[in-house]
């Protein structure tokens, strides 16, 4: 069994924190992408049947109808499960009631809504094109079409962001009653609008006061924090993005997007003009029985529960105490050991890279 990741670089207004890949929305452009995709798809996808599927972007819901409809030919290749996770992210200003309902026809079962803030001032600063009355309307679309699985991706710790503006997000964002919630700490990455006009990151402090407010806020809303950065309620985990933290194999089709196949860990180009012809990879890198170790460990380290010890033996014939030197971690009180997991204790999980770099060799 595969995961199937689809990367829509198309977005029809660019945010101002945003270093993902995407180009600006062009009808041609999308049309020519389309027919690569399909290309790309065919020369790869050796017909394995499919457990998840996630098209994201950019801004997958920037396409027309008939955009999608040809998008949707081509998922149509794919041999899927008959209980597929199916995620689209959807933006909020373009996710039409009929868009919704091809989604449905075509077995899209999960959306994933780019919220980031509920706080007009700072949608502004962010250049995001909806507002919170567009929210409310696709989530109950959505709901009114059966969609259940739905996610919201929130940012907090915009530049100037004060705790209590942050807790008016929170509560807005738990009055929209979502099973699943991402919550990212802001970055200000290079390239970007708000990093060329000098904005700057909040104090860290305060950044780490928002985290627990959001971790406390959730688990006593029945949340489980089963990753750094995401909550679900009970049997709403992303299958999706689990099956990348547990270092399992996913084909990724488009722009910019990644894959790991078999021994073969890949990226694709960010040109559009070179994907445009043909030239889909960027660079490819044949992973050494040490490297496969490192990924399942910091991949692993990522999930709240963390890495089975047992798993780790089983996959790759060897201890994990053999492979990294974790005593002193432990000693630290970095790394906990249950017994059957080692993970990184939920106190800490804010420096979490700091503790994952002990894991690179
Ligand atoms: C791949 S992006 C695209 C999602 C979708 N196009 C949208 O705009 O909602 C996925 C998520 O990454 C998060 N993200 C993107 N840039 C970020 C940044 N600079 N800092 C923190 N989170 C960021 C946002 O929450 C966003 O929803
Ligand atoms: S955050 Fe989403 S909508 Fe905004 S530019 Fe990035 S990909 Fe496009």
């Amino acid at each position: 069994m595969k995961a199937v990741y689809i990367h829509i670089p198309f977005c029809t207004n660019i945010c101002s924190y945003c270093d993902f890949c995407k180009v600006y929305y062009d009808e041609q452009l999308v049309d020519r992408y389309l027919t690569w995709l399909a290309k790309e798809i065919d020369l790869n996808y050796k017909n394995e049947l499919i457990e998840t599927i996630y098209i994201g972007g950019g801004t997958p819901t920037s396409l027309t109808i008939d955009q999608l409809k040809e998008l949707f030919i081509i998922i149509n290749k794919f041999n899927l499960t008959n209980n597929i996770e199916f995620t689209i992210e959807c933006n909020p200003e373009n996710t039409t009631i009929e868009k919704l309902t091809m989604f449905k026809n075509n077995r899209v079962n999960r959306l994933s809504i780019g919220v980031q803030t509920f706080n007009e001032k700072y949608l502004r600063l962010l250049n995001r094109n909806h507002n919170n009355k567009q929210v409310i309307e696709l989530i109950n679309d959505a709901r009114d079409l059966g969609f259940n699985n739905i996610n919201v991706d929130l940012i907090y710790g915009i530049p100037n962001q004060t705790f209590d503006e942050l807790k008016e997000d929170i509560d807005q964002l738990l009055s929209l009653n979502v099973p699943h919630i991402s919550t990212y700490s802001f970055i200000l990455e290079e390239h970007t609008k708000l990093y060329i006009d000098k904005y700057e990151n909040i104090d860290p402090e305060l950044e780490y006061r928002m985290y627990e407010y959001i971790r406390n806020t959730f688990k006593k809303r029945q949340y489980v924090h089963y990753e750094i950065s995401n909550f679900a309620k009970e049997n709403y985990e992303s299958k999706h993005n689990l099956n990348y933290w547990h270092n399992n194999h996913y084909y990724g089709f488009g722009l910019g997007a990644h894959g790991y196949i078999d021994n073969i860990r890949y990226e694709n180009t960010r040109s559009i003009n070179k994907y445009c012809n043909g030239q889909f990879l960027y660079k490819m890198d044949v992973l050494s029985l040490e490297d496969k170790m490192e990924y399942e460990t910091i991949l692993g380290l990522r999930k709240i529960k963390g890495v089975n010890k047992k798993t780790f033996k089983q996959k790759y014939k060897k201890d994990i105490y053999d492979v990294f030197d974790i005593v002193p971690l432990i000693d630290r009180h970095d790394i906990i050991d249950d017994n059957e997991y080692i993970y990184i204790p939920i106190e800490k999980l804010y420096i979490s890279n700091d503790i994952l770099i002990n894991f690179i060799k």
